[in-house]
């Protein structure tokens, strides 16, 4: 496809690409979170499990919201959260587990076809975008969950940047995605080969903005698929 003339009308297609198995590192099954999938093979403890999101509500004004900002965003007691975050959230009331925001260093811009130019100006030129701070604790998780929206079919770059700046030896990651209709497109597979010394799951969650109302539901569903208990 030629890349200066992609856009976003359409994210169903290429999202079908994102179905399947992870790389060889991954812990065998259907993938994603319609097919059951595959319990994990140790429990996780809350304590040494970290919750890793990037998420980019596009207003921090729950009223009057434009369709963009309707579409990035899920509204809480009144609060407005990315629809990320609102999962990431979800995460760490069932988990117990420690919340950490991914963030870049230059705040992204608000507006979204500014964001979506920028976003796939990062993406064609393979860009690790600075991070505002890293994980300093890394060694206390043996367990992280890593959350990101899908951008332009792939993750943000600042999750790159994230991946690349950590040392995931040895430890359990599970990818979770929130989407307009790309579903996880491929994001699961390209983790595991990013890192080839962690166990990455392949059983992934992912969920349409347009479905947010139920994600409290459909995360507690994916939960107890992997076996994970309230902490
Ligand atoms: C720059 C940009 C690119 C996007 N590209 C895609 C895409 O390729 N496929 C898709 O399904 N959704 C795409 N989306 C929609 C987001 O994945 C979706 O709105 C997500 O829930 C936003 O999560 P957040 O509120 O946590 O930031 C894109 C959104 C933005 C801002």
């Amino acid at each position: 496809m030629d890349m200066t003339r992609r856009h976003l009308l359409g994210f169903t297609a290429l999202g079908l690409a994102g179905l399947g198995v992870a790389g060889c590192s991954s812990i065998p099954g259907l993938g994603g979170n319609e097919g059951g999938g595959d319990a994990l093979a140790r429990p996780v403890d809350g304590a040494r499990t970290l919750i890793a999101y990037f998420s980019l509500p596009l207003t921090d004004d729950p009223e009057n919201m434009n369709r963009d900002e309707e579409n990035s965003t899920h509204v809480v007691d009144g609060k407005v959260l990315g629809n990320t975050q609102h999962v990431a959230q979800i995460i760490q009331a069932r988990t117990g587990a420690e919340l950490f925001r991914i963030e870049t260093a230059q705040p992204l811009p608000l507006d979204f076809p500014v964001l979506e130019k920028q976003a796939l100006q990062e993406q064609e030129s393979d860009a690790r975008p600075e991070l505002k701070a890293l994980v300093s604790n890394l060694d206390d998780y043996d367990t992280v969950f890593v959350g990101y929206p899908i951008y332009w079919y792939d993750m943000p770059m600042p999750l790159y940047t994230f991946l690349e700046r950590h040392e995931f030896g040895g430890k359990t990651i599970i990818p979770f995605t929130t989407h307009g209709g790309s579903r996880l497109s491929g994001t699961v597979e390209k983790i595991a080969e990013k890192l080839g010394d962690a166990t990455v799951v392949d059983n992934a969650f992912t969920i349409s903005r347009d479905d947010m109302d139920s994600a409290e539901d459909e995360v507690g569903a994916w939960l107890d698929s992997l076996g994970v208990t309230a902490g």
